[in-house]
């Protein structure tokens, strides 16, 4: 047997135990399909006294990165500590060294992307990220070589699997958002701060790696149109399966046909008769659209220490595949040789049906008047309902025929100035229909 490939772990948590473990448990496949012995040589850690639920075998903890990333033995690093800091120094340092780098750190990835991608090309290295979008669904890969001979036209992700645990318990047991968020914390499918999940910003750094991987375009997070789940309501769940919807949290990439691409993350109503609106509980799905093979879907794990420990070492293979040829013959088919900054459509020209709902006063005249404004913007109504009626007051539901976001919100600025109206208190996609279905 020829020499093993030595890796380096940073990081031993959920994910680092999960890399371990797929390691250990598979050995002897992984050796079939690699033609090596994988072999992981050195683990950093925080804490060098924490238990361990995962067996180390010949691996040695470590509470300095320089163990790693100044070993001539180890040729791949994987990167599974999380945050921006110090984990961007430690992949350059990686690269830099010529080592190749695997990393499940979509925040770190989302960030700094095109850096670690000249440095991995000027030190004949490559980084491979599998595991930053969709854990255990090999999403990157697919779009990258499954996909290889089309154009994608669009694509809906379902990539957190936090909210739509959330979104699912709601809708299915009648919870409130707060319920359901604990249950999600109890079983470990939400962290003790849920923010970055609920607020779409994990959701939006996953959507600028496929923006990358897909599209080709480079696009940082402060250029993404996202928005949370924190206001979607179980009354507003309801109504939206009593009409044929569910509502998901999505990331959404589409060409616009208009020479540019649109990025966007809000909770959108899926008509019940697509196979996105099935997706439930922790599950993750990546909905997609070639322009050769037409419409697919990729659906799993997108969390949890095996599923995600499964993406990681799935890069290895690649990696030792790659290792396989001497210089010049490595491919770096993981980088992205045509890579640019992309020219972004502004969110507000993109145009989608709306679901409104909202508390007007139950007198004559207040619809004409509502509906008086919704005409002045070329806002035609697709359905209006009448809910309830509390205190002479009446909850509406209006879902429009598709408009521009930006007439919508201008329309609704002026129908909060009525005094009839009380409150919108929800404001909703509706369908996947514009720029790629
Ligand atoms: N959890 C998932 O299901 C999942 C899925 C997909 C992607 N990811 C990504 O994978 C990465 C890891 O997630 P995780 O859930 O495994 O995190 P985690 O459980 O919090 O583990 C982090 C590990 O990194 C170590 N660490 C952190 N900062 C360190 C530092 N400065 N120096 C030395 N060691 C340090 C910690 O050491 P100690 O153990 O000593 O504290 C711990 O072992 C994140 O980027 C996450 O977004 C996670």
């Amino acid at each position: 047997m020829s020499e093993p490939i030595c890796i380096g772990v940073l990081g031993l948590g959920n994910v680092g135990a999960g890399v371990l473990e797929v390691l250990d448990r598979n050995a002897d496949v992984l050796t079939q399909r690699t033609g090596k012995r994988l072999v992981v040589k050195t683990v950093l850690v925080h804490d060098l006294h924490k238990k361990r639920s995962v067996s180390l075998g010949s691996a040695t903890l470590t509470v300095n990165a320089e163990d790693i990333l100044n070993d001539p033995d180890i040729r791949i690093v994987v990167e599974v500590m999380g945050g921006e800091q110090p984990a961007y120094d430690y992949i350059c340092a990686a690269l830099r060294a010529g080592k190749y780098v695997v990393t499940a750190n979509k925040e770190v990835v989302s960030k700094h992307k095109k850096t670690f991608f000249e440095l991995a090309r000027k030190h004949h290295t490559d980084i491979y990220f599998e595991a930053s979008v969709g854990g255990g669904i090999p999403i990157i890969r697919s779009l990258k070589v499954g996909y290889a001979a089309n154009q994608v036209k669009a694509f809906y992700g379902i990539l957190n699997g936090t909210t739509n645990y959330i979104l699912t318990q709601i809708s299915e047991k009648n919870q409130s958002f707060e319920v359901a968020l604990k249950t999600a914390q109890e079983l470990g499918f939400a962290e003790a701060d849920p923010t970055m999940d609920v607020s779409g910003l994990d959701t939006a750094y996953k959507l600028s790696i496929l923006a990358a991987v897909a599209l080709k375009s480079e696009v940082q997070v402060s250029d993404i149109s996202y928005e949370g789940i924190e206001k979607v309501t179980l009354h507003d769940i309801r109504h939206a399966r009593e009409m044929g919807y569910a509502i998901k949290l999505l990331a959404i990439g589409q060409q616009t046909g208009r020479g540019g691409i649109s990025l966007r993350v809000h909770p959108t109503m899926i008509p019940l008769s697509h196979p996105l609106a099935h997706v439930r509980n922790e599950l993750n799905a990546l909905f997609m659209v070639g322009d050769m093979v037409g419409e697919a879907m990729l659906l799993g794990r997108g969390a949890g220490s095996l599923p995600t420990g499964s993406a990681v070492v799935s890069d290895i293979v690649d990696i030792v595949f790659d290792m396989a040829y001497e210089e010049p013959k490595r491919t770096q088919r993981n980088l992205e040789p045509h890579y640019e900054g992309a020219v972004l459509v502004d969110a507000g020209t993109v145009a989608s049906q709306f679901y409104i709902r909202l508390w007007v006063a139950d007198a004559p005249g207040t619809l004409a008047k509502l509906a008086a404004i919704l005409g002045e913007w070329d806002i035609s109504i697709s359905k209006m309902m009448q809910q309830s009626v509390k205190n002479e007051v009446a909850e509406l539901i209006i879902v429009t025929h598709s408009v521009l976001e930006k007439k919508m919100r201008q329309a609704l600025s002026q129908i909060e100035t009525l005094p009839e109206v009380k409150d919108i208190a929800s404001l909703l996609h509706v369908g996947l229909d514009e720029g790629g279905l």
